[in-house]
């Protein structure tokens, strides 16, 4: 299964922040907002990874990551000239997906929670449809909203409707299998002259192939988007890392939990970074 983090956009709502700099590599408490999507990657065990940015923003990611060896992953960067579209990251990475199956991730969106691991890698290890999952928000009218009866299979997914039939939103992860390049080739722009997600998750639910799970209370997806979110879901961080001396979203610790690096190379990474608190703390996780 590849992964593909889509990195482009404006970012308008965090203006003039993101003037200069892409949003996801504006930090959340004391990491980049990219390293939060790129550990549910790494959670759900996979190691080829692709990065769509606008234009400009394309060697700042390469200065981050590299090629991903450090991490035991193999990096890519595409490039998206012009936001038309969540959809679009099909088009983008055809060549890189290569008819592979495909789990997408928003750069802005992050997700922590004990059921997380598992909840991604069942959805990884299904190898038909796609799955698409559900949050209860107390403002569903702002994102994807999906319908479901009492077994769970879904009845309708709508983009940001005036009128929700539920409150479940849809967070920007997503896995598809092999189909979503041919559906993504299908799609005609929407009113507001973009390929929806939503558009490409119909086309699944249109052939019940579309499947919803329930990320549960106690899961936590916050909307890194807005200044306020930002600063909720930097109070978020702090507060648990500082409660618990664990790291939020530390590619690093995930690569080497998931055996992507063993303990040399994360001691090498720990011993780069260790006049950070960073770097200590990928060094304290070998004793
Ligand atoms: O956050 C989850 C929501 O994300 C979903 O519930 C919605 O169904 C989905 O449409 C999307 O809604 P947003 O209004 O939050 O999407 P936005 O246009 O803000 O884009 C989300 C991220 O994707 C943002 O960081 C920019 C990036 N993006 C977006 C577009 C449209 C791109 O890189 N390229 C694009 O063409």
């Amino acid at each position: 299964m590849k992964g593909i983090i889509l990195a482009g956009g404006k970012g308008s709502r965090l203006y003039p922040m993101t003037k200069a700099v892409s949003k996801p590599l504006i930090p959340i408490y004391d990491k980049p907002m990219i390293y939060y999507p790129l550990k549910v990657l790494l959670m759900a065990g996979i190691r080829e990874i692709m990065i769509i940015t606008a234009p400009m923003d394309c060697e700042a990611y390469k200065r981050l990551f590299g090629d991903g060896s450090q991490m035991g992953i193999s990096m890519h960067y595409g490039v998206q000239k012009v936001p038309r579209g969540i959809a679009d990251a099909f088009l983008i990475a055809e060549d890189f997906i290569a008819g592979d199956s495909c789990c997408l991730v928003l750069g802005d969106n992050m997700f922590y929670g004990t059921d997380l691991e598992q909840l991604v890698q069942k959805a990884a290890s299904r190898s038909t449809g796609a799955t698409i999952f559900g949050y209860a928000v107390k403002n569903p009218r702002d994102y994807g909203v999906v319908e479901f009866d009492k077994q769970g299979n879904v009845l309708s997914i709508e983009e940001k409707p005036e009128n929700p039939k539920s409150r479940y939103a849809v967070p920007g992860l997503y896995f598809y299998d092999a189909q979503a390049v041919g559906f993504a080739k299908n799609l005609k722009p929407s009113a507001r002259g973009e390929l929806e997600i939503t558009a490409l998750n119909e086309a699944y639910l249109s052939r019940g192939e579309l499947r919803v799970e329930l990320m549960r209370r106690g899961m936590a997806w916050l909307d890194t988007g807005t200044p306020e979110g930002m600063l909720n879901a930097a109070q978020y961080v702090e507060a648990v890392q500082s409660r618990q001396g664990i790291y939020i979203a530390c590619p690093e610790e995930t690569a080497w939990n998931q055996g992507f690096i063993n303990d040399e190379q994360l001691r090498k990474i720990g011993e780069e970074l260790k006049v950070t608190e960073y770097g200590q703390y990928l060094l304290s996780l070998l004793k």
